[in-house]
């Protein structure tokens, strides 16, 4: 953490002692963009009702060509700060959890951290994939009992639509895109996160990935010809693993807080499947309507679906000041996560959270003499439309005031049609 105001160190953290990490501010942002079953129709050979009675997703969002995974979380975090009613210097430690980061370096937590006008956090992406928002939460709540961070931004955040084979039916009808995120402040007031479950069994390494792009297999035209920059999955063995481990998971979190699955008023599960939703309640033989579920209207977002769900659900009524509630989630690794955690915060707040920020005002700084290209994959933008959402009139390369003249008078923005 750089240069920590007076009234904000790590030194005044361990003073108080504040030992419990509370939800303070939630928000979340989905792209306006819609990709309804029935377009998926038109890209492969697949069915409305194949995936609804599949999976239960009916549509997802994405991400417009001048929308990235910093831009989304960037709005979906300073709607959290509005909800916390935090100023963005207030927050010390931003976690970013993706696997669609904007570049390999540097990290996407840094560009939200320039993009929020935070100048003092330390930022950084958690990979572990679908599990990076939970594992980022446990990590946040860590700094806060060490003392090392007061106020913690958490975010999980995908582009997922542009690392999808739309020639693979298996995958390409599973995800969209998203942002999510949630301020963690430190108290020494009960409540918050009570107990942490996290496992990684590395034998699923191989069930869901994505190939090329890493030192393994750096990308060369080879890697691009076989497709393999994008998500492969083997689907049946994720769904076991999926169903077995999210119900263990949850457990142990709850097992750790010295509480029962009756406890629990509402889980925020991983949105993946409704199948694998349906055999976690099962599991823990609990009602369906414990199950906070909206995978009907955004998909797997991966990592956003976590922070997506529970600000939904806050905002939604469906929890009060009081209420114990789990978080959690699976992904490649294989990884998984969960979180028992009592809400202490006023849901009334929540409301504000949208209304406060708008996405057309927030911008991630662009490099400079760099020239854009377009981000959507061609069989996508054959049913999106391109350059950007309807009804949005933002152009590709959406520049920052403060960048160079120079930037702005010599870029070349190149959309394809
Ligand atoms: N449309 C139509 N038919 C399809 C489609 C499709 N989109 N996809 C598969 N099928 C066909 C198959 O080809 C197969 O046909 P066949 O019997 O003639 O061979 C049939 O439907 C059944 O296929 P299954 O793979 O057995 O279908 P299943 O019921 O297992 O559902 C699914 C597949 C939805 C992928 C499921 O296995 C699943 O949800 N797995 C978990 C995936 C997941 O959650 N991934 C996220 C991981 S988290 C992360 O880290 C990113």
């Amino acid at each position: 953490m750089t240069r920590p105001s007076a009234d904000s160190t790590a030194a005044n953290s361990r003073r108080a002692n504040p030992r419990r990490a509370h939800i303070t501010g939630w928000g979340r942002y989905a792209p306006s963009q819609v990709l309804t079953n029935a377009d998926l129709e038109r890209i492969v050979d697949t069915s409305d009702e194949w995936i609804r009675s599949r999976t239960g997703i009916r549509e997802r969002r994405v991400a417009a060509a001048h929308e990235t995974t910093a831009s989304m979380a960037a709005v979906a975090s300073l709607r959290a700060l509005a909800v916390a009613g935090l100023r963005p210097d207030d927050i010390d430690l931003i976690l970013l959890g993706t696997l669609t980061p904007d570049y390999w370096m540097p990290s996407t937590a840094a560009l939200v951290k320039e993009a929020i006008g935070n100048t003092r956090a330390a930022a950084m992406d958690v990979a572990a994939a679908c599990s990076g928002f939970v594992y980022a939460y446990a990590t946040g709540q860590a700094y806060i009992a060490s003392g090392m961070a007061r106020n913690v931004l958490v975010i999980g955040a995908e582009t997922l639509t542009r690392f999808l084979d739309y020639s693979d039916r298996n995958t390409c009808i599973l995800f969209g895109d998203g942002a999510g995120a949630v301020v963690l402040g430190a108290a020494d007031t009960p409540g918050g996160g009570l107990g942490i479950e996290m496992t990684t069994e590395p034998e699923g390494a191989y069930m869901i990935w994505l190939p090329a792009g890493g030192a393994k297999r750096p990308p060369s035209a080879e890697t691009i010809a076989r497709g393999e920059h994008f998500v492969r999955m083997e689907g049946k063995e994720t769904y076991r693993f999926a169903t077995r481990t999210l119900a263990s998971t949850a457990l142990a979190a709850i097992d750790r807080a010295g509480l029962k699955p009756s406890d629990i008023d509402l889980f925020i599960p991983h949105q993946a499947n409704i199948r694998i939703i349906e055999a976690v309640a099962k599991g823990l033989s609990l009602p369906m309507d414990r199950m906070f579920v909206n995978l009907d209207k955004y998909g797997n977002t991966s990592a956003a679906s976590v922070p997506i769900a529970l600000a939904e659900a806050v905002n939604q009524g469906r929890v009060k000041v009081g209420d114990r509630i789990v978080i959690v989630a699976f992904g490649a690794g294989f990884t998984s996560g969960a979180v028992a955690i009592e809400w202490t915060a006023d849901p009334e707040r929540g409301r504000a959270g949208d209304a406060a920020v708008r996405p057309a005002d927030v911008h991630v700084r662009l490099p400079v003499d760099w020239d854009s290209v377009d981000p959507i994959p061609d069989p996508l933008a054959a049913v999106v439309g391109r350059p950007v959402a309807p009804g949005v009139d933002v152009p590709l390369d959406d520049v920052v005031p403060g960048e160079p003249e120079h930037a702005r008078r010599d870029r070349k923005t190149e959309i394809r049609v």
